[in-house]
């Protein structure tokens, strides 16, 4: 691939000699969205984590954007190299606007230096709007997070991440709970996220996967299974047989 921002070479994740990542070489390119699919328990999320430097690696190298980042701390590979994850779950402060949570997020995320910058209410307030845009969610941003629908609190924790500058935005299975209205325009929200960033988007629902993906990853027991285009994958007999069977 021409310009590569995330490359795993040959990692393995071991839980006590259970390879939950078996091995795995995986490139994405910068700007991409890319789709990594699979059935329950092949090694999804602990792909994601040992990006994100939550779960640590036995073999294996990971580069980001020229940066050797294999071991390094999770709040380092946050914030120093830029790799944006939303977790499952609530993150977000309840009794507190949607435009505070993502205020918090900005700030949170700055460092000192840059935290003196964000003071110029000007700034914070633009860069929110446009996340807000990205979010759908310009006319609730006075609301409080605890009068959010379910999918909408999910919107506000993609817009924390978004409000993290990352280059590299993770989101594991986002859609899960969500009605298929929710699943869509999440979709939409990746296709208008992605201009300036590169995103990695873990998820089982197939339509989903069609909206967004641009190449789709399919992992099962650890190991990279295929990887191809929507129309390859579900054409692929292997991928069939192990996961598209129903
Ligand atoms: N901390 C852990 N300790 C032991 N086994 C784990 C741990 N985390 C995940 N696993 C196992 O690793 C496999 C992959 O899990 P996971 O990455 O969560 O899969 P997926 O996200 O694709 O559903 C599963 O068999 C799971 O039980
Ligand atoms: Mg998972």
């Amino acid at each position: 691939m021409a310009d590569t921002i995330l490359e795993l070479m040959d990692v393995t994740v071991d839980f006590k000699g259970f390879l939950a990542v078996d091995a795995v070489s995986l490139s994405v390119g910068r700007g991409e969205v890319r789709t990594i699919i699979g059935p329950n328990g092949a090694g999804k999320s602990t792909l994601i984590d040992l990006i994100t430097g939550k779960t640590r690696l036995k073999f294996g190298k990971i580069v980001f954007d020229g940066a050797d980042i294999t071991l390094r701390p999770p709040h380092e590979i946050a914030h120093a190299y830029g790799i944006g994850r939303k977790f499952q779950g609530p993150n977000t402060f309840f009794d507190m606007s949607v435009f505070d949570n993502l205020l918090l997020a900005l700030r949170g995320s700055t460092g000192v230096g840059k935290s003196i910058f964000y003071r110029r209410t000007d700034d914070a307030r633009g860069k929110i709007d446009d996340i807000l845009r990205i979010i759908g969610l310009e006319d609730k941003k006075d609301t409080l997070v605890s009068a959010l629908s379910y999918g909408e609190k999910q919107w506000v924790e993609i817009g924390m991440v978004l409000a993290q500058d990352a280059k590299l935005v993770i989101l594991d299975e986002p859609t899960t709970g969500m009605t298929a209205d929710e699943t869509y325009k999440t979709g939409e929200m990746i296709r208008a996220m992605r201009k300036d960033r590169t995103i990695i988007v873990s998820e089982h629902d197939m339509d989903f996967v069609r909206q967004v993906a641009e190449t789709v990853t399919v992992m099962n027991q650890g190991k990279i299974l295929a990887e191809g285009t929507f129309e390859e994958i579900r054409q692929n007999p292997e991928v069939i047989r192990v996961y598209l069977k129903e």
